[in-house]
C-alpha cells in the first residue's frame, strides 16, 4: 500500500481525481509534450488515466505507477493534537511514552506534520510528567477554561514542533547509540486519541 513521501517542500502522493484539470493543462501544453508519447486532450482521458493509477502498486512489473508531486505548502491541516489513555493496570510501565513516541515519529515524518499539541488538565499529574517527558513545551496554563463534571477546570496546552522533536530524538540516539522509543489541532488539524 502507497504511503505519501514527504520532503522539506513536497509531497508525493498518489494522483487523485481532483487532480485530473491541473494534469490536463499541463500535459496537453505542446512545449511540455513536445518529447512525450501521452499527450491527453480531454478530462475524460486524463480522469480514466488516473482511475487506473488508483487500482495500481509501485513496483509491479509491466507498468508505470505515477506520483503527484505537490507542493507542502498546500498542504493541510498543519497540526495535530495528541490524547492518550490507558487501562489501569498498563499504567506505569513506559507504554503511554513508547506508544506517543512512535505517534510523533509517524505525525512528524510521515505525515509531515508541523506542530503537535496535546492538552492536560494541571491536577492530572501523570499526564503532565508524560508529555514533559516526550519533550513537550508548556505552552499555555488557561483558568477555568471548560466545564467538566460539575466544574470549572483548568487547562494546561503543550506543543512541540518537528524540528524540536528531531533534534530531541537525535539526542537521545547519540546517547544511546541507536534509535529508542523515545520519549513528544487546535487549528481545526487532525486528531489522534483517545
Ligand atoms: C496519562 C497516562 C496515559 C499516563 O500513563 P503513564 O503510565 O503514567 O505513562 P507511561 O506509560 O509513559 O509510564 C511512565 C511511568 O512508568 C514508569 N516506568 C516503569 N517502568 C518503565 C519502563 N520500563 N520504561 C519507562 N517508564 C517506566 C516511569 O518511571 C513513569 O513513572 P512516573 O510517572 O511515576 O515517573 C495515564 O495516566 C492514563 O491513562 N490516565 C487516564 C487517562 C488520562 O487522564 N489521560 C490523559 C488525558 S489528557
Amino acid at each position: 500500500m502507497f504511503a505519501d513521501i514527504v520532503t522539506p517542500r513536497l509531497r508525493l502522493r498518489r494522483l487523485r481525481q481532483d487532480d485530473v484539470r491541473a494534469l490536463l493543462a499541463y500535459r496537453s501544453d505542446p512545449e511540455v509534450g513536445r518529447y512525450q508519447v501521452w499527450s491527453p486532450e480531454t478530462e475524460r482521458e486524463v480522469a480514466d488515466f488516473v482511475a487506473e493509477q488508483f487500482e495500481i502498486e509501485p513496483d509491479l512489473a509491466g507498468t508505470w505507477f505515477q506520483l503527484a508531486i505537490a507542493l507542502r505548502a498546500a498542504d493541510g491541516p498543519w497540526q495535530a493534537e495528541v490524547g492518550i489513555t490507558l487501562a489501569p493496570w498498563a499504567q506505569g510501565r513506559g507504554y503511554a511514552r513508547e506508544a506517543l513516541a512512535t505517534v510523533f515519529d509517524f505525525l512528524f515524518d510521515g505525515l509531515g506534520k508541523h506542530r503537535v499539541v496535546a492538552s492536560a488538565d494541571p491536577r492530572n499529574e501523570p499526564s503532565v510528567r508524560l508529555l514533559e517527558r516526550l519533550g513537550m513545551r508548556r505552552e499555555a496554563h488557561f483558568r477555568e477554561a471548560f466545564w467538566g463534571k460539575g466544574e470549572w477546570c483548568d487547562d494546561l496546552v503543550y506543543g512541540i514542533l518537528a524540528d524540536e522533536w528531531r533534534a530531541s530524538r537525535k539526542s537521545s540516539e547519540d546517547a544511546t547509540g541507536g534509535p529508542v522509543g523515545l520519549g513528544g489541532g487546535d487549528d481545526g488539524g487532525s486528531r489522534l486519541g483517545p
